[in-house]
Formats: structure tokens, C-alpha cells, sequence
């Protein structure tokens, strides 16, 4: 079974029981928990409130704990960093744990704990989010959206992942009707650069489709445009980050 749901509200938390869920936030919660652990943070706190968060913060050693994430896609008083991917370098989360809350991202994720196992997805480590896919049965793909509504750049890579996972495992999945039309959306956004052999896609090829979602024109708005580029540079990262359900530390699956 191979379930895209465009948004969080679209699955109930028991049908994700017995499954993997890929969280998926392109733009930008998603793509920015990769570069995070990418960067060498040890650890990604999802907290759904800024008051948990800032709370989750004070009960860590000071000097080995960074606060980051966003509201209406703006840095939070007080916070060290927002919630541009780039933001998150060696430099500023090597070695410390990020203790993160987003709108609509740290939401999906916490949205998914009842799933096996929760795994984040971006376009930055598709092709790894693929590998640990490999061979499983039951698999949920869940867009965060954008304030309720879904979002463009979600649907677009649940559809690549779609794609991938059918070419690369061969096992006739069931795929959900969601999950035929993110495949049919990714096809025919791309389907020009696809047919004349663009891959892997140039990032700028990815980034005028990721433009036109909702996400995107929020950033856009907000003159955030760089970070649309950012979450565009597919396989850029070689770790899919997990989520201990237990703990809910976000750390590299092994
Ligand atoms: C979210 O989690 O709502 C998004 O990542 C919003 C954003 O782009 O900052």
C-alpha cells in the first residue's frame, strides 16, 4: 500500500498504525530538519508551540541547544535562527541540539507519531528517503500543506517519491487516488525537462514550479525567494532524519 494524503487532516492517526509515514514539508520545515542534521546538529526537538519550545530550550545546557523555526514564515523573537534551511550550517548547529517549531511542519510531524516509523522527506534527500523505503509494505506520504490548504511543492515531491518507489521496488503497491494524482502533477510539471533527459533537474528547473505553490508564494512575499532555490537542490543531503516517537527527538535513521 503506497497512500499519498495532501494533507494531515486527510489520514486518521490509526490508519497510520502498522505503517512508515514520510512527513513531507518542502517549503519549508522538512527541508530545513535535513539541512539541520546534515549540518552535524545531534538531535531536532519538534515542538508544536513557541512556549514548549522556548520551555523544551531552558531545560538544556545553555551554549548546547539552538531555537529555530518560524511564524507567518518570519524568525521568532528571541529565537537564534528562522526556518531557511541555509541558516542551519556547521557553524551554528554542529554538535547542539536544534529545539524547532514551525506552523505547519513540526505539527505534521507530531501529527504522525502513532506510524511504525516517521521519517522526514524533502527533494534535498529524496533518493535516501527512497533507500529506507525499500522493501517496505505499508507506506503513508503525508504533506503538511500550508494553513489548511494544500500545497504544490508537498503534492510535487510525494509524486517523485511515488515514481521512484514504484520504478525501484517493482511490487505492484496499491496506490490511493492521492497518490495517482501527485504522480500525474509531478509528470506533467515536469514533464518537458523529464522527457529531454533533465536528471537529475536542474535546482532553478525545480524552483519555478515550487514558486507557483503556496508555500512559495508566501516566501516569495516575504522575500524569501533564496530558500525556494535551497529546498530545490535535490540529493543534496545523504541522511533522512526519523523520528523517535518515544522521545520525540528527530536524529539520521541508521
Ligand atoms: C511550516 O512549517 O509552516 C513551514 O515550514 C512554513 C515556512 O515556510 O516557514
Amino acid at each position: 500500500m503506497l497512500n499519498v494524503y495532501a494533507l494531515p487532516t486527510l489520514v486518521a492517526p490509526e490508519a497510520l498504525a502498522g505503517g512508515t509515514a514520510v512527513v513531507i514539508d518542502v517549503l519549508r520545515a522538512s527541508t530545513t530538519i535535513v539541512y539541520a542534521l546534515e549540518a552535524g546538529a545531534t538531535q531536532v526537538i519538534p515542538c508544536l508551540e513557541v512556549e514548549d519550545a522556548r520551555a523544551a530550550a531552558a531545560g538544556l545546557p545553555p551554549g548546547e541547544v539552538v531555537l529555530g523555526g518560524e511564524r507567518r514564515g518570519l524568525p521568532i523573537d528571541g529565537f537564534d535562527l528562522g526556518n531557511s534551511p541555509a541558516e542551519y550550517t556547521p557553524d551554528r548547529v554542529g554538535g547542539r541540539t536544534v529545539v524547532f517549531t514551525t506552523t505547519n511542519g513540526t505539527r505534521a510531524i507530531l501529527g504522525c507519531r502513532s506510524a511504525d516509523r516517521v521519517l522526514i522527506g524533502a527533494f534535498a534527500n529524496a533518493s535516501a528517503v527512497c533507500r529506507q523505503l525499500a522493501g517496505i509494505e505499508r507506506i503513508h506520504l503525508v504533506c503538511a500543506g500550508t494553513d489548511g490548504e494544500f500545497s504544490r511543492d508537498d503534492v510535487l515531491l510525494a509524486g517523485l517519491l511515488v515514481e521512484r518507489i514504484v520504478r525501484q521496488v517493482g511490487v505492484p503497491y496499491q496506490l490511493n487516488a492521492q497518490a495517482l494524482t501527485a504522480r500525474k502533477n509531478w509528470r506533467s510539471s515536469l514533464a518537458l525537462p523529464l522527457a529531454l533527459g533533465a536528471e537529475p533537474l536542474e535546482p532553478e528547473v525545480l524552483a519555478r514550479e515550487l514558486r507557483k505553490s503556496a508555500g512559495g508564494r508566501n516566501l516569495t512575499a516575504l522575500g524569501l525567494e533564496d530558500d525556494i532555490l535551497t529546498a530545490a537542490q535535490i540529493d543534496r543531503a545523504r541522511g533522512v532524519p526519523e523520528l523517535d516517537a518515544r522521545t520525540f527527538r528527530i536524529r539520521l535513521a541508521p
